[in-house]
């Protein structure tokens, strides 16, 4: 059960949104501080630094140890990738929730759960709607804009735009000051940065692969 309510908190849930390669696991790098901060990961495809697990139980109490810890934690699953899994979850995440801390709870690749773009369910929706109270800065990331929960989009106080098909480039184009002819033109890792209505261009920086190739920051190795 989240804890610790502040309805003073600002909502400062990110979305990133681009076609395979665009770069938004490398957009992710920028939002998310590689330090310092308390951080949950759905992350399947190990993208990210993080302690790893694929065990719900080892999960479950490495979490909460690290949560009882007071101290910075990244912890991330990359176990069953399937709905039912996300939504335990989102439970997860919301039992650590405090508003007396802030708690990075990144989702990537949103639209492989299948979730439609309709209201998401409770387990998630709640994060989504009322995470931001108990200091959850939501940050998820997908390759198809059109098949995640719309509310993503639009209740996200930043949301980046990069490289897209035409007709998901007309769709964010409804929603966004951006321009659905030149987007599908993209340069991968330039985005649209949206906040509050006004859009600019940037361009995220490649992080680096490590010597055995592997993406991302990968200085701890641990998976359970
Ligand atoms: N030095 C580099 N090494 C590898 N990729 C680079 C480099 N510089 C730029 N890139 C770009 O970074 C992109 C990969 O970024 P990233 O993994 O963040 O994409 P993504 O949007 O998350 O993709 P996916 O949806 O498949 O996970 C590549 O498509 C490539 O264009
Ligand atoms: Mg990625």
């Amino acid at each position: 059960m989240a804890i610790n309510e502040d309805t003073s908190l600002s909502n400062r849930h990110t979305c990133v949104t681009a076609a395979t390669g665009g770069g938004k696991s490398q957009c992710m790098y920028d939002i998310i501080p590689a330090n310092g901060v308390r951080a949950v990961f759905w992350d399947v495809d190990k993208d990210h630094d993080c302690l790893r697990f694929t065990d719900k139980r080892r999960f479950l109490k490495a979490l909460n140890s690290a949560n009882k810890s007071g101290k910075p934690f990244r912890v991330g699953w990359s176990g069953d990738d399937d709905q039912e899994t996300f939504l335990w979850w989102c439970s997860a995440v919301w039992a650590v929730l405090d508003g007396r801390k802030d708690t990075y709870v990144v989702v990537e690749e949103a639209a492989d759960l299948e979730l439609g773009a309709g209201k998401a369910p409770l387990q998630f929706g709640r994060i989504i709607r009322r995470g931001r109270k108990y200091g959850a800065i939501l940050v998820t990331c997908t390759q198809r804009c059109q098949e995640i929960p719309k509310q993503l989009l639009t209740q996200s106080a930043i949301v980046f735009v990069g490289l897209q098909a035409q007709h998901d480039a007309k769709y964010l184009a409804k929603m966004f000051p951006i321009d659905p002819e030149t987007l599908p033109r993209t340069e991968p890792l330039q985005f649209y940065r949206i906040e509050k209505g006004g859009g600019s261009k940037v361009k995220v920086t490649y992080k680096h692969r490590n010597k055995s190739g592997q993406r991302g920051r990968r200085t701890r190795k641990k998976v359970a």
